[in-house]
């Protein structure tokens, strides 16, 4: 019910004639990329429709992948939630590009609206999977910085296989990280961060390095909800050997 008010706020928000033109939108069919219709629940159809990239194979014809192709700065997160982080980076750091990659379309319309009401225009949102995004869309060696704050834990064993940390996507990040790029994880989890730290350590394409360091703004709302109830924020970074 609470996220069926989100729904109906956020799409009367997305009607409201005062708000600047979206930055977000790169006219895109094949990709499915932003804005999708927000998408209200029913009983019969209670999740949305994911979308996919249908570029796959024509890569050149992918205007997303052009704007990534040509950013300077590129830095990505994946699953930005409702957009603390990303909103709070991307306006920090105008030198960069920002693309965030979420799978709920309502999330991606309310980062949307935000980022349209500050005035951030160094930043793309793409609803859609994770994995196939890397691998489909994301040009090889152009991300600085990948961040992934809070990723779904998957806490059953019988269910661990759902993670997102497993071989086939540290694949696609290692292929889309420049040389000497990172990729920045943050997980309340201490079970997921030990996976972490041994499936990183065990694939000898990246190396620990410092964790990464972010300003008060950039905490994520997931970390401010977890940390108040006094857990614990796990931080890590790996550098692309
Ligand atoms: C636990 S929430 C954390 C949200 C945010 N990062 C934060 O820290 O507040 C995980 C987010 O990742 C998104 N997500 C999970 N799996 C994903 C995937 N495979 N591709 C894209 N987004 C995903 C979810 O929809 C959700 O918004």
């Amino acid at each position: 019910m609470a996220r069926h008010r989100q729904s109906t706020k956020i799409k009367a928000e997305q009607k409201n004639p005062d708000l600047p033109p979206s930055q977000e939108l790169i006219p895109c069919e094949g990709c499915s990329v932003v804005h999708p219709p927000v998408f209200i629940p029913t009983e019969e159809q209670p999740k949305p429709p994911v979308p996919s990239c249908k570029h796959a194979s024509a890569p050149a014809e992918c205007p997303l992948r052009k704007y990534m192709s040509e950013a300077a700065h590129l830095e990505v997160e994946i699953g930005p939630g409702m957009g603390r982080f990303i909103l709070a980076h991307s306006a920090n750091n105008p030198d960069i590009q920002m693309v965030g990659i979420e799978k709920e379309t309502v999330r991606v319309a309310h980062v949307d609206i935000e980022a349209r009401k500050r005035g951030i225009n160094n930043l793309r949102l793409v609803c859609g999977e994770a994995l196939p995004f890397l691998i489909a869309c994301v040009p090889p060696a152009s991300v600085e910085k990948l961040y992934i704050f809070y990723p779904d834990p998957w806490p059953k064993r019988k269910h661990h296989k759902n993670r997102l940390f497993q071989k086939n996507f540290i694949d696609a990040v290692w292929n889309c990280l420049k040389p000497d790029g990172t990729l920045n994880a943050v997980t309340d989890h201490a079970d997921y961060f030990r996976h972490m730290l041994e499936v990183m350590e065990g694939e000898g394409r990246f190396e620990l390095t410092d964790a990464f360091t972010r300003t008060e703004d950039e905490r994520t709302d997931f970390e401010l909800r977890f940390t108040a109830l006094g857990m614990e924020a796990h931080t890590a970074s790996w550098k692309k050997r």
